[in-house]
């Protein structure tokens, strides 16, 4: 097992890294630095080529200042946990071929993490004793999953989004209402002077364990372009979108709780940063004698401490990655099982690791 754990995390629009040391066998977070970039902000969306860039040019000073901050030198550190995927091909390569650079120059292990795997691990760096059988709703600006998680390590897939993911309707309703880039903070905060007073679909509310939400965009879209005062009706239009999308996420979550019998629901993911999503699934699955599960907001947003830990978690059961580890878009989930559903499960009933 490794001592000291360097995360390293690229995939999107935050530069990450973090030092994860072995306290008495656990982990315990001893430096988090993410730089997220500003220079999206002015695009109203991650460009994927200035993303790259920038990741380059501050992969190193972020990772110098992680193990400043956690008093140890590089020489310290025996294993490197970087994302492999999914995201954005160029900047996930940036990740992978300084992490496969520093493994390899200091006879470190390696090993590459699913990006969802880190969210899903996240809540354990504050909750040391939270563990399986669980539900998670993993809700980022990509992805919207919800897994059945026997154990660390073995996941079955419930359901997933059929169109948009949740944080990019976010993102998306946010840009149509004139609100800046990312989305999901901006209506959380408008939404809390508004009225759900919309009736916006409550898509596939009692539809087995999928989602969607693109019918649900469009009608917010036809919803503005109707309002005959815009100003007026921002608020109630983001609370009125707000309060569907979590109705749904919330009464998914729930029939999981019911489905599996299990008393534990982790949420994860930039989404799962929305406090009222949090309120609202614990209410839904209070009476079932379950309870949420939730990093704060810094460890559940794009991070490099929740890769670290995902990575401990496979380099415990010994598993680690060859210098042929490739950054992968769409790279399936590890340990997916056979008879799950997701159209990116790997046909392998094995679980894999990425390589
Ligand atoms: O996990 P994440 O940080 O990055 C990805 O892996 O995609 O998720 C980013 C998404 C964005 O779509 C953003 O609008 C959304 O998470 N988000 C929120 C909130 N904070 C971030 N959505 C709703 N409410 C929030 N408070
Ligand atoms: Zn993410």
């Amino acid at each position: 097992m490794a001592d000291v754990v360097l995360g390293l995390e690229t995939s999107c629009d935050e530069t990450s890294a973090a030092v994860l040391v072995n306290d008495r066998g656990r982990p315990e977070l001893a430096s988090l630095v993410i730089l997220s970039q500003d220079v999206h902000r002015v695009f109203g969306g991650v460009v994927p080529e200035l993303a790259s860039r920038a990741h380059l040019s501050t992969i190193e000073p972020v990772t110098r200042r992680a193990l400043e901050e956690a008093g140890l030198p590089l020489s310290a550190v025996d294993a490197v946990a970087v994302t492999a995927g999914p995201g954005l091909a160029g900047a996930l390569l940036v990740g992978v071929c300084y992490g496969k650079a520093l493994a390899a120059a200091g006879g470190r292990k390696l090993i590459g993490v699913h990006h969802l795997e880190g969210h899903l691990f996240a809540p354990t760096l504050e909750d040391r004793d939270l563990a399986p059988p669980l539900v998670a709703l993993i809700v980022s600006g990509g992805h919207t999953v919800l897994l059945d998680v026997p154990e660390w390590g073995r996941y079955r897939l419930l359901g997933e989004t059929r169109d948009d993911a949740a944080g990019e309707a976010f993102d998306k309703v946010a840009s149509m209402l004139g609100l800046g880039f990312p989305g999901g903070p901006a209506i959380e905060r408008l939404a809390r002077t508004g009225r759900d007073r919309f009736g916006f679909p409550r898509p596939m509310l009692h539809d087995g364990f999928d989602f969607s939400f693109s019918g649900l965009k469009t009608a917010v879209l036809l919803a503005v372009r109707r309002s005959a005062q815009l100003e007026a009706d921002r608020a109630d239009l983001a609370a009125s979108f707000q309060a569907a999308v979590l109705d749904v996420l919330a009464a998914k979550v729930r029939a999981a709780i019911e489905h599996t019998g299990y008393r534990t629901a982790v949420l994860g993911g930039g989404v799962a940063c929305n406090r009222m999503l949090a309120e609202r699934v614990a209410a839904e699955i209070k009476r079932h004698g379950a309870r949420v599960a939730v990093a704060s907001p810094r460890i559940n947003a794009d991070n490099a401490a929740m890769i670290a830990r995902a990575g401990w978690f496979h380099l415990s059961r010994g598993e680690t990655s060859d210098h042929y580890l490739d950054a992968d878009p769409r790279l399936p989930w590890p340990g997916l099982e056979a008879g799950s559903s997701a159209s990116s499960a790997p046909s392998a009933a094995s679980p894999k690791v990425p390589q």
